[in-house]
């Protein structure tokens, strides 16, 4: 099989590595990958939302099946522009990818089919927006509808932090055109929850959960990151709950998205809060997660590419080698437990500078840790950072507290000037 993959962060760099260890691989391209995508794969110098250059490139090299990591390329339609000239692609169709795309799409959608979240309104008026916010209890959540790099959420405590955030997104437009509209939603309590599910159409296999840690800094503090740390499974995420987000929360959702004439492919992202009246769906996404991809990926036994085919069964473009259609795969998870811990460059997740020397890679690895690249590239031979999210250091173990024992050795043996990390990932699994 023939694969491009999309993307160039740690997310992509884990994929990469999955897939390269598929006995289905015959070729395998990366646009635009990372130095470390680059040790698995050929790269094309094609940004992952250049969606011509990238159709182009799968015809050109006669690819099987195109892997879509991140969210841009998904909302720009570039599933619906390869199915176009009849090339599979591993993620959903622009329609799909609504989920993601547009905050206030999804909460109609949840609306409309009765799966538990958080009660809102949709605002594109300011002062609209700010009657409602007056009526609510703090804190409250003030969402930029569109895609902003994991930022777009702001918790606000007070009236006067609601009525700032507001002016900020509807009035001097810091969030762009992502901010234009905006969800206004009651606060939720309890534990996050990550839970990835391979679609296609109504067939699904879950992956095993995770838990992120959006917060900057240690202790669930400062503003929201991208992610700076994850760990699979979750002791919280009993097999109880897992069975009332099925039957609540995923099976509606497909069911929604088929009754809407939108066929999904791909990876479904379910970010949950599990609060005492049962688990909501704080949000969509239509992509794997990133980190949690990281620590999702090297706890399965599976040919992953297998599994990444098997979403696009159904698809216009035929994946040359047949692969058995999702329902009939079976997922193999290992018992051992992984996390994985995010460095980032300093002043992260505000502004950082690039270009500071990446060393001591080889020593984490040599000390069983995968190190996933995200924000990296190299220069006159040297490793350095290009990136707020520089790498990610996983390690499986044993159990949860072996798995953070191995990535924070690993994290001590890389060197990267002034880059920081959360020191207590996974903590509040060890009851700490
Ligand atoms: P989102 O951009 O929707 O993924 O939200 C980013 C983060 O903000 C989530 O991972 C949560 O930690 C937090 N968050 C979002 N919505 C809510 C909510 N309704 N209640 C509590 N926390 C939330
Ligand atoms: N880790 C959060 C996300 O991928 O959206």
């Amino acid at each position: 099989m023939r694969v491009l993959l999309v993307g160039s962060g740690g997310r992509e760099h884990a994929l990469a590595w999955s897939i390269s260890q598929s006995p289905l691989l015959t070729k395998f391209y990366a646009a635009p990958g990372n130095p470390g995508i680059a040790q698995l794969a050929t790269c094309l110098a094609i940004a992952a939302d250049d969606v011509a250059g990238l159709v182009q490139a799968a015809t050109d090299y006669a690819i099987d099946l195109v892997v879509i990591g991140p969210e841009a390329p998904l909302a720009l339609g570039l599933a619906d522009r390869l199915a176009a000239v009849g090339i599979a692609a591993f993620g959903p169709n622009q329609a799909a990818a609504q989920l993601e795309s547009s905050k206030a799409w999804s909460k109609q959608f949840m609306a409309k089919y009765a799966i538990p979240t958080a009660a809102y309104r949709v605002f594109h008026d300011f002062q609209e927006a700010w009657d409602y916010a007056q009526t609510r209890a703090f804190p409250l959540v003030i969402k930029a509808s569109g895609l902003a790099a994991g930022k777009g959420a702001v918790i606000v405590q007070s009236p006067a932090e609601a009525e700032a955030t507001l002016r900020a997104m509807l009035v001097e437009h810091h969030f762009g055109s992502a901010g234009t509209e905006v969800v206004i939603e009651d606060f939720l309590t309890g534990p996050e929850v990550t839970l990835l599910a391979l679609v296609d159409g109504e067939d699904y296999l879950i992956l095993p959960a995770a838990q992120d840690h959006k917060q900057v800094y240690d202790g669930d503090r400062g503003p929201n990151t991208g992610g700076m740390g994850v760990y699979s499974p979750v002791p919280a995420f009993t097999p109880e709950l897992e069975q009332i987000v099925v039957q609540q929360i995923l099976q509606p959702t497909l069911r929604g998205l088929i009754n809407e004439g939108i066929h999904y492919s791909g990876v479904l992202y379910l970010g949950l809060i599990l609060t005492e009246q049962g688990p909501r769906v704080i949000e969509y996404n239509a992509r794997f997660g990133d980190p949690e991809t990281q620590v999702v990926l090297p706890r399965l036994e599976n040919d992953v590419l297998e599994l990444l085919a098997a979403c696009a069964f159904n698809q216009a473009g035929t994946v040359s080698v047949r692969v058995s259609k999702l329902a009939e795969q079976r997922l193999m998870v290992k018992p051992q437990a992984c996390a994985s811990v995010i460095m980032a460059a300093p002043g992260y997740p505000g502004d950082y500078p690039k270009g500071l020397p990446i060393d001591g890679l080889a020593a984490a690895e040599a000390a069983g840790c995968l190190v996933f690249q995200a924000g990296t590239k190299q220069e006159n031979g040297q490793l350095v950072s290009n990136g707020g999210r520089i790498l990610a250091v996983s390690a499986l173990g044993d159990n949860l507290q072996q798995a953070l024992e191995r990535a924070y050795a690993g994290v001590a043996q890389v060197q990267i000037p002034g880059a920081h990390y959360r020191c207590d990932i996974g903590h509040k699994a060890l009851g700490r």
